[in-house]
């Protein structure tokens, strides 16, 4: 059975002190909660190392980037190997924070992607249309390219070690959720990519997450979806109860 994970996605907020806070808040609820799903942690770089030994892990943590460089002359940069370090284990690639702010493209995400494997990371990687996209009704067009253009490269053992975030872009921080069905949609064309690349084993096992406003008031119905294997949830994994509330509504 493929595994339902939900996970966090910080972005540029908390600092460490308020990292390990939220960190001691969560570990608590979740020994009780005994989540249906993987829980992880996307977290500022500089919190890995400390919030990783903090989860005793009752959770994992995740970096949001990496470089697509393997060392050197690169200042500010930060390698795979680095983050893996630290004793994470994923990290979160592509996401459209990235593409529209820092102008990352398909290409740069594969030599991102292949250094995170190499590494041993396993990659949450995001796609999802803009709504212009939408709206000119290419967005199916832009997922299997997102897709196929950075991870169609990789090798069959490769390949299982990614997990896709579907995020449309205009459903990220806008409170504007997609429905349950326009997720499954999408959730369901990733898979049958997948299946077309790759086989039914690979396609079956694929965790597929959705991400873009998810909060406890919709996340049930999403969850529900058949194609659907859990969340990446910005703003309402900053806050411990709605955290929380999201994870205990994975079934
Ligand atoms: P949001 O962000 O839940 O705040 O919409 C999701 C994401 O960007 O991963």
């Amino acid at each position: 059975m493929r595994k339902k994970i939900i996970a966090g996605n910080w972005k540029m907020n908390k600092t460490l002190n308020e990292g390990l806070k939220f960190s001691d808040d969560i570990k608590f609820e979740l020994k009780d909660i005994k989540p249906k799903a993987k829980v992880i942690l996307g977290i500022p770089f500089t919190h890995l190392e400390k919030i990783n030994t903090n989860s005793e892990g009752i959770y994992e943590v995740s970096a949001q980037d990496c470089s697509s460089k393997e060392s050197g002359a690169f200042t500010g940069e930060v390698s795979s190997s680095m983050i893996a370090s630290t004793g994470a284990k994923f990290v979160i690639l592509g996401h459209s924070e990235r593409r529209a702010y820092f102008y990352e493209n398909n290409s740069q995400l594969a030599q991102k992607v292949n250094l995170c494997l190499q590494n041993q990371l396993q990659v949450i990687y995001c796609c999802g249309e803009t709504l212009s996209e939408r709206n000119e009704n290419i967005y199916f067009d832009q997922i299997k390219n997102q897709i196929s253009e950075a991870l169609f490269h990789l090798s069959l053992q490769q390949i299982s070690s990614i997990v896709i975030a579907y995020e449309p872009v205009w459903a990220i921080g806008t409170g504007q959720t997609a429905s349950a069905e326009q997720a499954q949609e999408m959730h369901a064309y990733i898979r049958s990519l997948f299946l077309e690349k790759y086989g039914q084993s690979i396609a079956q096992n694929l965790s597929i997450l959705y991400g873009g406003s998810c909060k406890p008031s919709n996340a049930k119905e999403i969850f529900l979806k058949e194609d659907v294997d859990g969340g990446l949830i910005g703003g309402a994994s900053l806050n411990t109860n709605d955290f929380l509330d999201i994870i205990r509504a994975i079934e």
